[in-house]
């Protein structure tokens, strides 16, 4: 008979939200007269900026046009779209990126689980604890771990995030190949400075390994000195990736389009030793297995990039970073650390005990949905996130809940 991948079996039963969406519904089902408010899974509630609504229409009419229809685009992404990211989101930094080293995706999280399939199965990873699932069990589906041992997979060296080290972990004393970082992070909401990155540039130009950068939060970013982009370290276009989003940026969860970089200079060794271009690789996996993102779709992207695109889009985030302020004062006022909020839309809280408890707590006493920390890592547990999206009316009464049912 035909066989499974094993490695699935390594794996929780199910996905971190999936799991939090099941506890929600059987929660409602069993409360039905009980309105739950989501501050759980980073999902944004506010409707599109109007510049890309109007951008939405109007390729939307030029596709009942003859004359102007399209069929597939490049696989790539349509060059007013790669251009208008290279100028604003990495010349304007002084980064040197060109836009065909740029490859627009329908989403950060697909390029994040795929990016590790052009890489060779006994690369040595050093993944963050607390971290985004997804780093994780990508790897563990493609057979690079052990099976999991009290919460932990032999095969990583784990880059534990604690409040001794003000959740940003420093570079391992051991010798690595494939690293994930993600600033702003998620779950914990921790920046890093220009100095914290630069060590990271050094140790994989030193090792020879290349970094994964995930900067999908980096539209929250309002301290000036801190970097976003990698690629705002000297030395990074050698040795690292990036992968950005539209989602939490623009609003684009239930639209889909982001994009990854990959600078032409980034190599990896073949068998022989040879260093190759990790580029050519992307390339040919991106246009086997994909097929562009939609025209009417990169066409609202590339509108955010106008001038009053930039300034929906700011309008946007402050209103998101508005909600953060609020949850991180109003959960401080109850006596909890926390960090995040404040160049990111995740609050981290340190509650000194169990993470699903505390969940089970804050569903069962105030209706209000967040993400237990264990959820994302061993280092996650005595923690819960809260996330900054949704309306104010609903952070404001989730708030007040949380505060009359930890009373
Ligand atoms: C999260 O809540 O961590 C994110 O929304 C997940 C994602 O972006 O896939």
């Amino acid at each position: 008979m035909i066989r499974i991948n094993e490695n699935y079996t390594k794996l929780k039963a199910s996905y971190l939200f999936s799991d939090i969406a099941k506890r929600v519904t059987a929660f409602q089902q069993a409360n039905p007269s009980k309105p739950v408010i989501r501050l759980g899974i980073g999902d944004v509630t506010e409707p599109l900026p109007p510049v890309c609504i109007e951008a939405l229409h109007a390729a939307t009419d030029e596709m009942a046009n003859r004359a102007t229809f399209k069929g597939y685009g490049p696989e790539q992404g349509y060059a007013f779209l790669r251009e208008a990211i290279a100028q604003h989101d990495y010349a304007a930094r002084g980064c040197a990126i060109e836009a065909d080293e740029i490859f627009v995706s329908d989403g950060a999280k697909c390029d994040c689980g795929n990016i590790q399939e052009i890489f060779a199965t006994d690369i040595r990873l050093a993944i963050p604890d607390p971290v985004y699932p997804v780093y994780v069990d990508t790897n563990v589906m493609a057979g690079r771990t052990s099976a999991n041992v009290n919460g932990r997979y032999e095969g990583i060296t784990y880059l534990e995030s604690t409040p001794a080290n003000g959740y940003v972990p420093a570079v391992p004393s051991v010798a690595t190949d494939l690293i994930y970082l993600c600033f702003p992070n998620n779950p914990t909401g921790a920046v890093a400075t220009k100095a914290q990155l630069t060590a990271w540039v050094e140790y994989a130009k030193k090792n020879k390994a290349i970094i994964l950068f995930d900067s999908a939060y980096e539209a929250y970013i309002r301290d000036p000195a801190i970097p976003h982009s990698i690629y705002e370290i000297p030395g990074a276009r050698d040795v690292a990736i990036e992968f950005r989003s539209f989602s939490k940026t623009a609003g684009f969860t239930g639209t889909r389009c982001a994009y990854t970089v990959v600078p032409k200079t980034l190599m990896a060794a073949d068998a022989a030793g040879n260093p190759t271009p990790v580029y050519a690789l992307w390339n040919r996996r991106h246009t086997t297995k994909f097929n562009g993102v939609a025209y009417p779709i990169q066409k609202a992207a590339a509108a955010i990039f106008t001038a009053a695109g930039q300034k929906q889009v700011k309008d946007m985030t402050d209103f998101y970073l508005g909600n953060a302020a609020l949850i991180r004062a109003a959960i401080t006022k109850l006596g909890f650390s926390c960090i995040g909020g404040d160049n990111a839309p995740y609050i981290w809280i340190n509650t000194g005990r169990d993470s699903w408890e505390f969940f089970d707590l804050l569903l069962s006493k105030a209706n209000v949905v967040c993400t237990p920390g264990a959820g994302f890592g061993k280092c996650g547990e005595g923690h819960v996130r809260i996330s900054a999206f949704n309306s104010r009316e609903n952070v404001v009464t989730a708030l007040d809940r949380i505060a009359a049912a930890l009373k």
